[in-house]
């Protein structure tokens, strides 16, 4: 009797096997599912049926890949190897099955998920959009273990076989059907009729067309992984992220199989499961799911309609943002974009304007089809009177950052909201107990953070003030995941965790080029650490203007002012929106010369160090839970250095002692900015 698969047999002689893992929610492979699998394979062996048709007993998807729980908790490397060895040989025995075999994928298919269904002969897709089929390996700093490097390349031709495996990115039933990933697209309510069909009639398996299959064809490869090789170079270097390049050597020298590399290769499992990076990115995986666990639903206690299920319930259907600037137009239009109606207010409808160009400009990228943008556009109602105050289940405030400002705006709004809707502020830096006072109900007050720019940024900050009830907290939660973005609770304290530890990091920056450093010099050090974007180019990108009234706020007695940056605002210059800031910008691109000749890494040390320690002030406060929470919020809200897994995990990687070190030499030259937090001894 098998647990986790259902296997039945019909008057046609097809056999219906259901992926159904006990006691989940959503289909992931353990050992355990592995070996049943194996059994069940067996099982419809002996029966030869005409065809086999694998499918998902789960509302929510095929497969999601891999159990990372089982997989995370592997005492070592010989035990990693045995669950690859395992996952092979069981794909494997469904890919050499003597009767047409095809999988029915709906929802997620990641990973492991998309490799059994591309050990199937056919595979069909669901035509809704939630339909998302990956290798996202990459992503956890490994390679695709079980089949997928070796087979997607067959199918769809080497060149986008390894765009799918080199970005991680995932595709919908469509895209999967323009690239031959799938033989076809049909509502899930079809799926029995297409599977029947396919096996009965038994037509040879898909395969790519000339051009993609000339991808992979010896003196082509070459160059293929030549061109790719170059595209990975200038993302990523080897040594922060091994995987990519793992992908291109796996494909080009070992035909995608991993069991053909020898262990002592780079690019073998046991040198990426040796490499501190893979540790990292799982954990930040890992990390990403708890952040996701915290918008639940229960205990939610905002009214209206889930926009995905129409189901009454929990989530806000009307969202009213006030302040229609950089940061409130842009989360009007991305909360309109995640199905919900929002009504956006401002001074004047000028005002308004620009933002509804941009929410067009966006839903032209994301929703691609007309009538899809159309709708969220119909969604998104600009309203200078204020009307949706009134209907709103849920207002946030995105004005001016100025306490006295919104605190007069809260008392004409608070009086005409429904009773139980929840009023938020996008606050980066004024504590809510400040803005809380005037209120009738300051229970009802919460902070939603976002960060610039809203679309690409995953993190949202959810403040809890002295006075927010624990429903409404759970309430912005919830907000937070519905609109798809990963909420962290955090205590109201200036600057909450994000901007706190990204605060000094800059400034020290800023300071350095006040020393004569060249800012391309600085970007350059803190790119070598591993940032994705130097502190110089971000500050230019997030504006002067802001850089300086968050660091006023946050800035410590005794800390200096960088001049440049002073000077640069008395300019009017403000960074990139107005063209000129520590760089000059044209079309949106900073002007940089060459970086210097300099000691990178002392550089980056001094820079990322002020950052650590005050990482480990937040998280000796409580400003957020705990260390890995900090960890989490700092790489989800600023970028940083993913490879290292966050300051705490940075500080952890090279060691308390070495950090310290580092802290005191730099104290001794630079005085008091540099002196560690007493949080140092818990860490
Ligand atoms: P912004 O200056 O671009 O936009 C503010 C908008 O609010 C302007 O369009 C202004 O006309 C409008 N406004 C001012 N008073 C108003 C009132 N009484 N009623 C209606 N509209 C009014 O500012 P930005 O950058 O969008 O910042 C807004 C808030 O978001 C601030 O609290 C800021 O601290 C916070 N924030 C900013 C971030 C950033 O990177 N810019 C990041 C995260 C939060």
């Amino acid at each position: 009797m098998l647990k986790h698969w259902k296997l039945t047999r019909d008057a046609d002689g097809i056999a219906w096997l259901a992926f159904d893992r006990e006691g989940a929610t959503t289909n992931t492979f353990s050992s355990e599912v592995l070996r049943e699998l194996r059994q069940a394979i067996e099982q419809v062996r002996l029966v030869q049926p005409k065809g086999l048709a694998v499918f998902s007993a789960k509302e929510n998807g095929f497969a999601a890949g891999a159990d990372i729980e089982e997989f995370t908790s592997m005492k070592d490397a010989d035990e990693a190897w045995a669950f690859i060895m395992l996952g092979n040989e069981v794909f494997d025995t469904v890919a050499a099955l003597p009767f047409p075999t095809v999988a029915l994928v709906h929802g997620f298919c990641m990973g492991g998920g998309t490799e059994l269904a591309l050990a199937c002969k056919y595979r069909v897709a669901d035509d809704s959009p939630r339909t998302r089929m990956g290798l996202p390996e990459v992503m956890l700093g490994i390679v695709p273990g079980w089949g997928g490097a070796k087979r997607l390349p067959k199918l769809i031709g080497a060149a986008a076989a390894l765009d799918l495996m080199l970005t991680g990115r995932s595709v919908d039933g469509k895209r999967a059907k323009r690239l031959g990933l799938v033989d076809a697209v049909t509502p899930r309510r079809h799926f029995e009729n297409a599977a029947r069909r396919m096996l009965l009639e038994n037509r040879p398996a898909s395969v790519p067309d000339l051009l993609a299959a000339a991808t992979d064809w010896p003196l082509v490869r070459d160059l293929v992984a030549r061109m790719s090789a170059k595209k990975v170079a200038e993302r990523v270097r080897r040594d922060h992220y091994p995987a990519p390049y793992a992908i291109l050597d796996l494909w080009k020298d070992f035909g995608g199989d991993v069991r053909a590399i020898p262990a002592e290769h780079p690019a073998s499992m046991r040198s990426l499961f040796a490499h501190p990076t893979t540790r990292n990115l799982i954990r930040i995986f890992t990390l990403q799911e708890r952040l996701k666990a915290f918008g639940k639903e229960e205990n939610a206690d905002v009214k209206g309609t889930d926009p995905k299920t129409g189901k009454p319930g929990s989530v806000p259907m009307h969202v009213h943002v006030i302040g229609a600037g950089a940061m409130g137009g842009d989360i009007a239009a991305w909360c309109a974009l995640r199905g919900m109606t929002v009504t956006l207010q401002d001074l004047a409808p000028e005002r308004i304007a620009p933002a509804i160009k941009r929410a067009a400009a966006l839903y032209k990228k994301r929703l691609r089809e007309p009538h899809l943008v159309r709708a969220a556009l119909d969604r998104l109602i600009p309203d200078v009177q204020g009307n949706g105050v009134a209907r709103a289940d849920l207002v946030i405030e995105a004005i001016v950052e100025n306490a006295e400002v919104k605190r007069k705006l809260f008392a004409q709004v608070e009086p005409r909201m429904k009773p139980d809707a929840i009023l938020a502020t996008n606050t980066s830096s004024i504590p809510l107990q400040e803005l809380a006072g005037a209120l009738a109900r300051p229970e009802r007050l919460v902070g939603l953070h976002f960060f610039n720019p809203v679309a690409q940024m995953m993190l949202v900050e959810i403040v809890r003030g002295p006075q927010t009830s624990d429903e409404v907290m759970q309430a912005g939660q919830v907000f937070a995941r519905q609109i798809d973005k990963l909420p962290l609770p955090c205590k109201s304290a200036p600057g909450f965790l994000v901007n706190r530890v990204l605060s000094p990091y800059l400034l020290e920056a800023m300071l350095m080029v006040d020393e004569g450093i060249a800012p391309e010099t600085v970007d350059a050090a803190a790119k070598d650490f591993g940032m994705p974007m130097g502190p110089i180019e971000l500050a230019d990108m997030v504006g002067l203007d802001i850089c300086a009234a968050v660091g006023q706020e946050l800035a410590k007695p005794g800390t200096p002012t960088p001049k440049l940056l002073e000077a640069s605002i008395a300019a009017r210059h403000f960074g990139k929106k107005s063209g000129q800031g520590f760089y000059k910008w044209i079309d949106g691109k900073a002007q940089k010369k060459p970086p210097g000749q300099a000691d990178l890494k002392a550089l980056a040390d001094r820079m990322v160090v002020p950052a650590l320690n005050e990482a480990v002030a937040c998280v000796r406060e409580g400003i957020v839970a705990d260390a890995d929470l900090c960890d989490a919020g700092v790489i989800f809200g600023t970028g940083f250095a993913p490879h290292r897994g966050g300051p705490i995990s940075a500080i952890r990687e090279r060691g308390k002692d070495a950090w310290l070190r580092t802290m005191a030499d730099l104290e001794a030259v630079h005085g008091e900015r540099f002196r560690p937090d007493p949080g140092w001894s818990a860490i």
